[in-house]
Formats: C-alpha cells, sequence, structure tokens
C-alpha cells in the first residue's frame, strides 16, 4: 500500500504550487524547491528527498533543491541509480541499495531507494526525482507511479 498521505491531495497542492511559473530558471527552482518540501511533508520513513538536474546538452547531473543530509553535488549518467534513470528515461525502483552495483552512497542509512526522470515537452531528459529511505524496500509500485505522476508534472509544468 502506498504510503503517500493521499495521492489527490499531494497532486493538487503539487498542481497548485507549479500553477504560477513564468518561464525564469530562478521561478523553476523555487517551485522545485517547494516540490520537495511537499514530498518531504508527504513521504514518511524517507532520509533524503530532493531533484538532480541535467546540465543542459551533457550528461551530467547537479544536485538541485532537496531535503535532507548534504548529498553529492554531481552525478554522471554513467553512476548510480540516478545514472541508470537518466540513461533509461524510466524510473527506477530499488529495494535494497547494497544489492546494486554502483550505487552512490551520500547518506549511508539509505537502504532503498526511487528515482524517476523527469521530461521535457520534447522528452529530453531535464532532471530527476530522487527519494531516499532508510528502510530496505521501503516505496511500492504505487510511490513509483504516484512519483511518475508528480515527475510529469513537473515536467510538463517547469519544461515545456
Ligand atoms: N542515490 C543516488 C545518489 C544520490 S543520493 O542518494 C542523494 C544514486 O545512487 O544514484
Amino acid at each position: 500500500m502506498s504510503e503517500f498521505k493521499g495521492e489527490g491531495t499531494l497532486l493538487e497542492q503539487m498542481e497548485a504550487l507549479v500553477g504560477d511559473w513564468e518561464g525564469s530558471i530562478e521561478r523553476r527552482y523555487c517551485h522545485l524547491a517547494n516540490a520537495a518540501a511537499l514530498l518531504w511533508q508527504h513521504l514518511e520513513r524517507v532520509n533524503w528527498v530532493g531533484f538532480y538536474v541535467r546540465i543542459p546538452g551533457r550528461e551530467h547531473l547537479v544536485l538541485g533543491p532537496f531535503q535532507g543530509k548534504v548529498a553529492c553535488t554531481d552525478i554522471a549518467f554513467s553512476r548510480g541509480v540516478c545514472g541508470k534513470s537518466a540513461t533509461t528515461k524510466e524510473s527506477v525502483l530499488v529495494d535494497d541499495v547494497h544489492q546494486f552495483a554502483g550505487h552512490i552512497a551520500c547518506d549511508g542509512a539509505s537502504l532503498s531507494e526511487l528515482v524517476v526522470p523527469i521530461l521535457d515537452g520534447e522528452g529530453n531528459l531535464v532532471a530527476l526525482l530522487d527519494m531516499d529511505s532508510p528502510y530496505r524496500k521501503r516505496f511500492s509500485p504505487e510511490d513509483q507511479r504516484m512519483g511518475e505522476a508528480v515527475a510529469s508534472l513537473l515536467g510538463a509544468r517547469l519544461w515545456s
């Protein structure tokens, strides 16, 4: 069962948060910051929630707005769970990060992880939503679908 506290409510709140983007990079980051905070408030048993944003034209991600401990700033597409999601443009659910070769341990407490790609209107990878938990198997397929819905909303609203 999903541990999001009310899917409709979360998506509705997310829609309201990003409803007035006027096209500036500054406000995109403003909305991503609130989006990270909103997810952090809604999710239980997580220790990191946030975004990695692609450097345009490069296969490289940099740290974006997040909640949780200090994290690594740079992730190449060739590395980690984030790299796999960026390369495949598919969400990646990892029940046990110790079983994932190449996992990047920003917070040693993280045991499971869900990474969801954010695509622009043309289907290009522009950012990732990354959620980590200090519990094994924290994220369900329902959480994955919710993460994908959030990512889809953010991509459509902030990168189109
Ligand atoms: N977990 C990611 C690295 C980022 S941190 O978890 C915040 C990975 O292995 O790609």
